[in-house]
């Protein structure tokens, strides 16, 4: 009992504020939480400029700003930081930034000289506007972590999907890994179904535009799943699933974490011949991209633990 009280008050310690680009998932966060959002005015000036006011006391208490960097990434990202810094100046305890889908995620190398490193500007900016923290989920690259100047924690999503593949109780299936990145999470996929793993191989020639050059493995007669940590503009899947239909597989699944879905992707997903495609809500999918075949999980646990954790 006395445990109980203890984890009760320092929930109410804790203040969830919520941006406005994924308010369906921090509202289920808070849920889980037993919390509701804290009181905020969020609106744009007629010039798109952004304009914050916190209408709630923050002192002493650790308040958490959820906020997806999608589409418009850049609007979503100032209002981020404008929430931050409104936030610091009511001289809360800490400011954690919970980031379910991180802004310029794949922007974390240069490939050639005078290319913008727009995942480590994104980092800076948030240290910048004085997170104590970053809670995030399914970073491109696990090590891109390193740009981060504060205490941080990422999550999978990893478990949820795993759960959903359970479910569906395939025999003889195979796991496909689209592209040379998303190997070790393939391989994690892999080994917990104890399923056999292949390979297909990817290029780009241009950004948005993927090729896949072959496929290495066998897979005729089974039933498929692939896995990879994003879907954009569904090149990279439609481009497996030509290759591996052509190559005479059955049924082909898909899962991912982050749901982009930009540019032609809806049109090439109602086209593909693909069972399901699952994702997750850390991205805001409008009503009019949500298609028969797509099936949305949530990461809202996964998010209301770790801020139940974080201390
Ligand atoms: C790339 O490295 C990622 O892991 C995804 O494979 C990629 O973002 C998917 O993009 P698209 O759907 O546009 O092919």
């Amino acid at each position: 009992m006395a445990k109980k009280i203890d984890i009760q008050s320092k929930i109410q310690d804790k203040v969830i504020l919520s941006g406005t680009s994924n308010r369906g998932l921090a509202k289920k966060i808070a849920k889980e939480l037993g919390l509701s959002l804290g009181k905020m005015e969020v609106k744009q000036f007629s010039d798109g400029e952004t304009y914050i006011n916190i209408e709630e006391s923050l002192a002493d208490k650790t308040v958490y700003v959820i906020q997806s960097g999608s589409n418009p990434a850049n609007h979503n990202l100032v209002e981020m930081l404008a929430i931050v810094q409104a936030a610091r100046s009511l001289q809360p305890k800490r400011v954690v930034a919970v980031v379910p889908f991180y802004p310029y995620r794949r922007m974390e190398k240069v490939m050639k000289p005078g290319e913008s490193l727009t995942f480590e500007l994104v980092a800076d900016l948030l240290h910048a506007a004085k997170i104590d923290k970053i809670i995030c989920m399914d970073l491109h690259k696990h090590r891109s972590k390193r740009f981060f100047k504060f205490q941080r924690k990422e999550l999978r999503a990893f478990p949820i999907i795993i759960e959903r593949m359970r479910q569906k109780k395939l025999h003889n299936f195979v796991m496909v890994a689209p592209d040379k990145g998303s190997m070790p999470e393939s391989k994690r996929y892999a080994r917990e179904l104890n399923v056999p793993l292949v390979k297909a191989f990817k290029t780009r020639k241009k950004h948005d535009e993927a090729i896949i050059k072959r496929i290495v493995g066998d897979v005729a007669g089974k039933d498929v799943i692939i896995v990879d940590d994003e879907i954009n503009t569904a090149g990279t899947l439609t481009g497996v699933v030509d290759k591996l239909k052509e190559m005479k597989v059955r049924n082909i699944y898909f899962a991912c974490t982050h749901a982009v879905l930009s540019g032609p992707a809806i049109e090439r997903l109602q086209k593909a011949k693909i069972r399901e495609v699952i994702i997750t809500d850390t991205i805001d999918l409008p009503m009019e991209k949500r298609i028969p075949k797509i099936k949305i999980l949530t990461t809202a646990s996964l998010f209301a633990e770790a801020i139940k954790e974080d201390r």
